[in-house]
């Protein structure tokens, strides 16, 4: 069941997966809807909220489905438009919403609506579907993204005789948004999906929709007002539906997909990712303070999309050429782990396999402003295969146990779509969900709690962001805050111990109380807050009263209130409110007599059954 809530993407917590890599469930080698259903279970348990989809359409994959040649069906490695709805289905009925790419910038050459094009007479609606032009000098401005394996933006079709737009790879000719016969139909596929229930969808490419003369063709005004458009028309047709923009830009213009709240609901910030990864290896927090003043603040209604990894190469292309080379030198000695303007590894190699730096940045990942979206396989901290060409390495199958293909599929070997991971520090046989499970010390089990934790403090999805400005920039601090609840988290971006003073004034008397472990930490006072931290420490605190924060257990005077939008029988049944109800009980019972504990606390509360009385029937008796 789905909770009723427009803004339910502030409070989720996002799993990408690709359909391919996640689960085989016929036995072919290549993984595909009904895999991805079956482990829906692992997901929820997991704490994933929502789950976004790679590519699963018809297409040639040489792009790996980002090269579309039908929009409207399911490509059949992957199953039917009936696995696609239990998908939906499965989902929804776990409280798991779906989030689909709608790749609309460029389709594969092999479209119909293409091969249509380069035969239509010139100047047709037909062939205006894409951008063509008589000679390859137009638009100089224009960067190539596919550095390494493109020259140019365009490309001829010796059918058209004439040369085609394309941002991507030279089998992926831009769509003409100039056309108004383009902009309805993609607002047509966007209501094939929308109405079977699709809860959101990922703009890929989305800066580059239109093209102008004169300009580098990125974020033009035209791409605003059909952003704008598309907004209008999902909205006056489908609640509760998000847009979340892959627009790789500097912060300035990537704010600018939120229009005003009008465009996108969500957007990656890029500049910000590859700017954690320096922050650490700099031990500075500069990097990251730096990028967050320069964000702008944007509508109520609208959230950053965070991310460490996914599933392209971490792309360095909203850093200076400065700071590119020192994330090449840092993190990609080996040039083989180097692919256009980025790096192919996943975040654990990343990290040098270091779990403290790695835990460290999935706390800055769920604590800072906005919502998380894990790479699938990160969770365990899966590792890659930097040999496999293109962007594969970070692609390759999930790693469910230690039996044969990792357990992801039953085929032969040599069938998969991709080898297994088998080095030696990522072996399969080691890192598996299976092995982690059994072991409550395992990254994946951290991750759980780690998630768990993010999801009773309504905070870190809708709170205010204060950063504190500590003397010792090697500690990264900052305060959230929303609707009377205050987090603080402090951050050791250093390999060695740190002390920090931090100006907690504004919180003169509160109580910082450690989340994890509860512990009460010494009430603030107005001189500076004193904190030691071990290598790559971090602590989540909730800053609390003095008063309220019971010594001796004594009944609370006012029972704790907690507002649902419908039906109050809802806290039993919608995990987002049960949890919610689950983070007020520790206080509520801990003010019991019968607790009586005074040096004990309760961590946290699960419920596990819920047992109907009918009151009535209680009453007669
Ligand atoms: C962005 C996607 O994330 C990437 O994987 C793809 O290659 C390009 N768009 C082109 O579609
Ligand atoms: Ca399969």
């Amino acid at each position: 069941m789905l909770k009723n809530d427009p803004l339910w993407f502030k409070d989720a917590i996002i799993y990408e997966v690709p359909v391919r890599a996640f689960a085989d469930s016929n036995g072919d080698g290549i993984g595909d809807l009904r895999g991805l259903t079956e482990k829906l279970d692992y997901l929820q348990d997991l704490g994933v909220t929502a789950i976004w989809t790679l590519p699963f359409f018809p297409s040639p994959l040489r792009d790996d489905g980002y090269d579309i040649a039908d929009y409207r069906s399911i490509n059949s490695i992957y199953g039917n438009i009936e696995d696609f709805q239990q998908l939906l289905d499965a989902a929804h009925d776990r409280g798991i919403r779906v989030i689909i790419e709608l790749v609309v910038n460029h389709t594969s050459d092999k479209h119909p609506w293409f091969q249509r094009a380069r035969r239509a007479p010139k100047g047709s609606v037909e062939r205006d579907f894409y951008v063509w032009s008589d000679s390859a000098d137009k638009f100089p401005e224009v960067r190539i993204i596919f550095q390494d394996f493109e020259n140019s933006n365009w490309a001829w079709d010796s059918v058209a005789q004439a040369y085609y737009w394309h941002r991507f790879f030279y089998h992926q000719p831009d769509l003409n948004y100039e056309n108004p016969a383009v902009q309805d139909a993609v607002l047509e596929l966007a209501d094939f999906w929308l109405s079977m229930g699709v809860d959101g969808m990922r703009l890929d490419a989305v800066p580059y929709l239109c093209v102008e003369e004169g300009t580098n063709c990125e974020n033009l005004p035209g791409t605003h007002v059909f952003l704008k458009k598309l907004r209008g028309h999902i909205d006056s047709k489908y609640p509760n539906r998000m847009l979340l923009a892959e627009a790789n830009q500097w912060p300035e213009d990537a704010a600018k997909y939120y229009g005003a709240g009008d465009e996108c609901h969500m957007n990656f910030h890029f500049p910000l990712m590859p700017r954690l990864f320096m922050a650490l290896r700099m031990e500075d927090n500069f990097p990251i303070s730096d990028i967050l003043k320069q964000t702008p603040s944007i509508p109520n209604n609208c959230q950053w999309a965070l991310f460490l990894r996914n599933h392209d190469e971490l792309t360095l292309e909203m850093v200076s050429d400065e700071d590119r080379d020192y994330m090449y030198k840092a993190y990609a000695q080996d040039p083989q782990a180097r692919i256009n303007l980025g790096i192919r590894r996943r975040l654990s190699p990343l990290l040098g396999n270091d779990r403290r730096q790695i835990e460290l940045l999935n706390s800055l990942l769920l604590s800072l402003p906005g919502t998380p979206v894990l790479y699938y396989g990160d969770e365990i901290g899966m590792g890659d295969n930097i040999y496999l060409g293109d962007r594969n390495g970070v692609r390759t199958p999930m790693q469910w146990t230690a039996d044969r293909n990792a357990g992801f599929s039953r085929t032969n070997p040599q069938r998969l779509y991709a080898p297994v991971i088998v080095d030696p520090e990522y072996h399969y046989e080691t890192i598996n969900v299976e092995a982690q499970q059994a072991n409550s010390n395992s990254l994946w089990w951290w991750m759980k709690r780690l998630i768990s934790t993010r999801e009773r403090f309504q905070a870190f999805g809708r709170g205010s962001f204060e950063l504190l400005h500590p003397e010792n920039r090697k500690v990264l601090a900052f305060t959230r805050t929303y609707s009377g609840q205050h987090i603080l988290v402090v951050a050791n971006l250093s390999r060695f111990v740190q002390i920090v003073e931090l100006d907690l004034s504004a919180f003169n008397g509160m109580v910082p109380v450690e989340i994890f472990g509860r512990t009460k930490f010494p009430a603030i006072k107005e001189y500076p807050y004193f904190f030691s931290l071990s290598p790559y420490a971090f602590y989540w605190f909730t800053l609390q009263p003095q008063q309220t924060y019971i010594e001796t257990p004594k009944p609370l005077s006012k029972l704790p209130v907690l507002t649902v939008a419908g039906n109050w029988k809802d806290i039993f049944s919608q995990a987002e409110i049960k949890s919610r109800l689950e983070s007020i009980l520790p206080n509520y019972l801990s003010s019991f007599p019968w607790f009586g504990g005074k040096n004990k606390v309760i961590q946290s509360t699960e419920i596990t059954e819920v047992i109907p009385i009918d009151y009535q029937q209680k009453k007669l008796l």
